[in-house]
């Protein structure tokens, strides 16, 4: 079984590496973006609480994303494992994660960090879009689907562009990044859990062959 937590800033490319993963090493993907955008679509009362949050760039409370991963987890689907794409995003996140694995006796995770160049991200942001009905990734110049106006994975037509893309937004999640999200390079040194790093920057087939080749070379701990 493999946990593997995938940690960069937003527009790192995450949740492109984490399809590719999920289907290389028949791992779940779960994504804490996706699962609250979906609580937002369904009109709940957790979607109606974190809307505006999100919507603004900041950070959604931490019990919020600790319950959301303590239910995913139970799932069938990651009895092999599973990618954490966004989660955990803040020390007390990553505290609550590591009683998680102590109750469950899982194995440690792999923590891969994506190196980035900052104001890059912010084209690779504000030319996102994404299919609406698999959540698959694309961008207006540097990944298009292969067939003009239908997604790659699951043939939709129909394609979105998120609220948090805009530039205020883009800036505040940048700074939630620094100020909560980077301590946790420190906080998996400490137990251990010393982050691979992979060159964030390189092209999308590249980034894939660096982490594909990072997760064959470790054995689980
Ligand atoms: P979330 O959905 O997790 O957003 P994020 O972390 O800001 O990450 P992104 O999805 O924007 O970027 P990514 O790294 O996945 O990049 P992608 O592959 O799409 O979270 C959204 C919000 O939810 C948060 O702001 C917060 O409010 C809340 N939230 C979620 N989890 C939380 C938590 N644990 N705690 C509290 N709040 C939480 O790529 C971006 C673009 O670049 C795409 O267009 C892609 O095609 C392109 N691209 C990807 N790789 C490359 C490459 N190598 N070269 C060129 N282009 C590339």
């Amino acid at each position: 079984m493999k946990i593997v937590i995938l940690l960069g800033p937003p527009g790192s490319g995450k949740g492109t590496q984490a399809k590719r993963l999920q289907q290389t090493f028949g791992l779940a993907h779960l994504a804490t973006g996706d699962m609250l955008r979906a609580e937002i679509a369904s009109g709940n009362a957790l979607g109606r609480r974190v809307k505006s949050i999100m919507d603004a760039g900041e950070l959604v409370p931490d019990h919020i994303l600790v319950a959301l991963i303590r239910s995913r987890i139970a799932r069938p689907e990651c009895r092999h494992g599973f990618i954490l794409d966004g989660f955990p995003r803040t020390v007390p996140q990553a505290e609550a994660f590591d009683r998680l694995i102590a109750e469950e006796q899982l194995p440690r995770p792999i923590v891969i960090e994506f190196t980035v160049f900052e104001p890059e991200l912010v084209n690779r942001l504000s030319g996102r879009f994404t299919c609406q009905t698999c959540g698959a990734s694309y961008h207006d110049h540097f990944h298009r689907p292969r067939v003009e106006g239908m997604c790659d994975f699951c043939g939709g037509h129909e394609f979105v562009r998120r609220a948090d893309d805009q530039p205020e937004a883009i800036r505040t999640r940048f700074r939630a990044y620094r100020e909560q999200t980077a301590p946790l390079l420190d906080y998996y040194k400490r137990t251990g859990d010393i982050p691979l790093e992979v060159d964030g920057m390189a092209d999308i087939d590249g980034v894939t062959r660096q982490i594909e080749a990072v997760l064959g070379g470790v054995a689980q701990r």
